[in-house]
């Protein structure tokens, strides 16, 4: 059965603006988040805590942060990858991180260098500090249907990290299709192994459209007991150590996905299109989403 409601985490502003090759200005990004929050998003990750050598994009996470005053039940995450960002991250006023681990060797030296054991390591004095500071964590998994350097990823290899994520501390674990290479049989496959480990509830999907095909993968997966998806409004996004992942799969696609299932969101679809016309405005150039489309003629 499907669930009667879904959650969607809001990428955006981290995935989705890490990827683009100009640097968007602190006061967009600052309003970007308003206007999502307005079309009822609730948790959206607002940057990361990352080297600006390595990603210069989110180099004013900080900054962004502060400038965001998050009511009551408003969750604004950010990415950390060690602990000098997660302590970044908190006296920014973090109240939400998320770690990000890989289920391919290649990839997690490619993108945060070094293995996924040393990663692991890493993640567990941020979960012990985040604890202590009852600061909610998250975990991703990269390469979950797909590695751009390794080819095929074994689900045991997905289960496997979740399961370690989950164990650190993690109470929700995203399993990402970093380049959009899954299909919908496959995910199904994977999300099920993972879910023998983790407990569907705590799962979270991630999907990059790359090839066109996450939202069917997602549908594939809504009756595996997981109610959370992660999107990016505009379908921004792409992950700047994965050639060929063009973009998150998109916020307003998803949305229409759900309503059109007589699933409940809370977003306001044409909230988020405003949202997507004036990102990527900012941007200079048209939003990725059929849905985000201006509607045809008179
Ligand atoms: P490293 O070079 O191995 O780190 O990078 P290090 O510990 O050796 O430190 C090197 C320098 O970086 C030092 O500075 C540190 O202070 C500094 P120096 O002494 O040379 O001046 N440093 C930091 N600065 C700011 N914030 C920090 C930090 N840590 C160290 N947190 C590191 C390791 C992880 C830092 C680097 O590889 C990195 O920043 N990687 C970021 C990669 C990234 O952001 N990727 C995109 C996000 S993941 C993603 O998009 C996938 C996802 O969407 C899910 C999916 O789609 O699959 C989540
Ligand atoms: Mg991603």
């Amino acid at each position: 059965t499907l669930p009667r409601r879904v959650a969607i985490v809001e990428v955006g502003p981290r995935d989705g603006l890490q990827n683009e090759p100009g640097t968007v200005a602190t006061d967009v990004k600052v309003a970007l988040v308003a206007r999502l929050r307005r079309a009822g998003l609730r948790r959206i990750e607002v940057g990361s805590f990352v080297s600006p050598r390595w990603v210069p994009q989110m180099a004013d996470s900080g900054e962004v942060l502060r400038r965001l005053s998050p009511g009551p039940g408003d969750r604004y995450a950010v990415l950390v990858p060690n602990l000098t960002g997660f302590e970044a991250a908190r006296a920014a006023g973090a109240r939400e991180v998320a770690v990000f681990a890989s289920a391919s060797e290649t990839f997690s030296r490619r993108n945060i260098n070094c293995s996924i054991a040393g990663s692991l390591e890493r993640f567990a004095p941020v979960t012990a500090a985040a604890a202590a500071a009852g600061i909610r964590v998250r975990g991703y998994v990269s390469c979950a249907l797909g590695c751009p350097y390794e080819g095929a990823v074994a689900p045991a290899a997905v289960a496997a990290v979740s399961r370690r994520l989950a164990a650190l501390g993690c109470d929700e674990v995203s399993l990402g299709d970093t380049i959009g290479i899954g299909t919908p049989a496959q995910a199904r496959v994977c999300i099920a192994a993972v879910a023998e480990h983790v407990p569907p509830e705590r799962l979270a999907l991630h999907f990059h459209d790359t090839y066109g095909r996450a939202l069917a993968n997602l549908r594939a997966c809504l009756d595996l007991g997981v109610a959370v998806i992660d999107s990016s409004v505009a379908g921004l996004g792409g992950c700047p150590y994965a050639q060929g992942a063009t973009g998150n799969v998109a916020t307003e696609d998803v949305v229409a996905l759900l309503h059109g299932l007589s699933i409940d969101t809370g977003v306001d679809l044409a909230g988020v299109e405003a949202a997507g016309r004036f990102i990527t405005a900012a941007l200079g150039r048209p939003p990725r989403s059929p849905a985000a489309a201006p509607a045809a003629g008179p």
